[in-house]
């Protein structure tokens, strides 16, 4: 992942650049770095960890006059988050930042070595100045060399060069990572994402993977494999303001809460009186689909396992789910009949944008469900529903897993209509539960306040099982899920029913089992399988709107009438005891360790 950034222009550069890293630090937060060049002479200042530390370090630095600057916030893949191995990485007089990961680079490495350069870092990005500055040894023309370093690396990669033997520019290159350019007037900006440089630039251009080139004096050369091209600029819209924590403690804390308001977003203008309407789908967009395939990561693939029990139940449309690190290796077949659905928050996650172009490659009709306009994904796929969250900033995921949840539901239902496998009575009772499921999201005091007093008691123990049938499956998973990023204590997801194949063995009275139990669906399957978990003494969380005795705890839900109502409203509690329990660890809950927001290495 990492995040990348350069400037070039006459403003303050320290400003510019650590402003940026601070909205592209969910991208990686193992450390932060900047470097310009002014007065033809490379500065470079770094720091482990979090923003606040490079800001202490650069308190005295400030840059002056016109110069060119990049940034990075790094997630490591290749040695450790030390110093050493921080961005830029430094060649005799070059600079170079990068996102992604050089696939090629241990051979790259060996030969440079032979030829007697010395490498600092353990990365796999030092080979990409080093290899410049050979290229450049050679043919003595900047540009030149920058270009056949391109051509020599494989893997993924946006990236930023600059250099002392031309101090007025910034080389740039992207190939499966994302990477744009903004634009105001004479000055130029990149950046891994839009949101970073709005109110900075006024247009963006997204650079597509081959694309190559430089800039200078206020214009950009653009290259791909054809030789210099044109491009069109787009005017970068401002709606699309940076979030702020508004009172809250965390903003995982403040998402949970918009949760509600959200969740009416995304249903407007798409769910009617008694119709649902897709304006992002044309008619002809079922034409000859008899099946849907989903690839998404993480709480992506969470939402995609819930929505394939709706599509084959309410769609009656045969529906497989893959998690899409796994799909892109297994040489799946591919028909033309299937609808592949790619699911991301971010649109920009590496394994699911690459899944999406296999199976355009094999000619299937693509869709992706997403919170990001101009995302990747978006962007490569034939249509697009975007969730409307707005920006998620905790890197657990939850208003993006609730709003991707109910456009599943919701272009489930848009299928059954469509294919008239509803009938407009059972239509008709769904909009309404749909309706009702802002109030199920609501965060009461009450709610909050007893899992904050609950969750002192599941601080130790030796795991926890979330455990659900049906759509409560996976719903257990994103709980496990959430509990496991940011509290670190180890969490699982099982089906209820599969309990007794082997994990109960684990069972005692330091296992804690979050147990979903809704009345709509499969209520005495459910209690029988807490039951078993009780009779061998482990410790209970009931979550249910029917009063369970065998509970050691109890959290009573309201919600009842229909399963996705009980779905959504359980999905609020196992969030909020996540985040008590992070909370009372200590741990830092917006940005646990190791994790990273928006995955662009596969
Ligand atoms: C990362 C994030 C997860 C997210 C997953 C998929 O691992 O930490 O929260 O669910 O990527 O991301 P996407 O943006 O594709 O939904």
């Amino acid at each position: 992942m990492c995040g990348i950034v350069g400037y070039i222009g006459r403003k303050e550069k320290k400003e510019i650049l650590i402003d940026v890293l601070q909205k592209l630090e969910y991208r990686g937060y193992d450390s932060e770095v900047i470097a310009t060049i002014e007065s033809k002479k490379l500065k470079n200042y770094k720091a482990i960890g979090k923003l606040a530390n490079l800001r202490e370090k650069t308190k005295s630095y400030q840059s002056d006059g016109f110069g060119i600057s990049i940034g990075h916030t790094r997630w490591a893949t290749h040695g450790k988050p030390t110093e050493l191995n921080a961005h830029p990485h430094l060649g005799s007089y070059s600079y170079v930042v990068h996102n992604g990961i050089i696939e090629n680079y241990q051979e790259l490495k060996s030969s440079l070595q032979s030829d007697g350069v010395k490498f600092l870092s353990q990365t796999d990005t030092e080979t990409i100045v080093h290899i410049f500055e050979r290229e450049y040894d050679k043919s003595g023309n900047p540009f030149d060399a920058f270009s056949d370093t391109i051509e020599i690396l494989e893997g993924a990669y946006a990236t930023l060069l600059i250099s002392e033997i031309s101090p007025d520019t910034i080389f740039f290159a992207k190939h499966g990572s994302p990477l744009l350019i903004g634009f105001d007037k004479d000055e130029v900006y990149f950046a891994s994402s839009d949101t970073p440089v709005i109110g900075k630039a006024t247009e963006v251009y997204y650079l597509e993977d081959g694309e190559y080139g430089y800039t200078k004096d206020g214009k950009v050369h653009l290259f791909d494999a054809n030789g210099e091209k044109s491009f069109n600029k787009q005017a970068l819209t401002a709606d699309k303001v940076s979030a702020q924590k508004d009172g809250y403690r965390f903003f995982m804390e403040k998402e949970i809460y918009e949760q509600s308001r959200v969740m009416s977003e995304t249903m407007m203008g798409r769910v009617l009186d008694n119709t649902i309407a897709l304006d992002e789908l044309d008619d002809s967009f079922l034409d000859g689909i008899t099946s849907i395939k989903i690839c998404a990561c993480g709480t992506s693939y969470h939402s995609a396992l819930t929505s394939a029990y709706l599509f084959e139940r309410i769609s009656k449309i045969r529906c497989d789910i893959e998690i899409a690190s796994e799909f892109r290796y297994k040489e799946p077949l591919l028909t033309p009949d299937t609808l592949f659905i790619t699911i991301s928050q971010s649109g920009e996650t590496a394994d699911t944008l690459e899944a999406l172009k296999m199976a355009k490659r094999a000619g299937l009709k693509s869709l992706s469900i997403c919170n990001v306009d101009n995302s990747s994904i978006v962007r490569e796929s034939d249509s697009a529903i975007l969730t409307r969250a707005g920006i998620e900033k905790g890197v657990a995921s939850t208003k993006a897993f609730a709003t991707q949840t109910m456009v599943l539901w919701i272009l489930s239902l848009y299928i059954a209509q469509e294919r008239k496998t509803i009938s407009k009575d059972k239509l008709k009772s769904e909009i309404t539960a749909m309706l009702h499921t802002p109030k199920s999201l609501i965060v009461t005091e009450t709610l909050h306040s007893k899992l904050h007093r609950l969750s002192k008691r599941y601080l130790h123990g030796h795991g926890f099982f979330f455990i659900g049938r049906d759509i409560f499956f996976p719903l257990a998973l994103e709980g496990a899920l959430k509990l496991k990023e940011i509290s670190y204590l180890h969490a699982e997801g099982y089906p209820a029913g599969e309990m007794k194949h082997g994990p109960i063995a684990l069972a005692d009275s330091e296992l804690f089992t979050i147990a979903l139990m809704p009345k709509t669906m499969h209520y005495e399957k459910i209690k029988s399988n807490v039951e078993e978990l009780s009779a061998r003494d482990t410790t209970i969380l009931a979550i249910s709107s029917l009063p369970f005795e065998l509970a050691d705890d109890f959290i009573q839900t309201k919600y009842d009438s229909h399963p996705m109502l009980e779905f959504f409203e359980m999905m609020v509690v196992t969030q909020l005891l996540a985040l008590e329990i992070s909370v009372r660890l200590g741990n830092d809950v917006d940005m646990p360790r190791n994790l990273a927001k928006s995955v662009t290495v596969e």
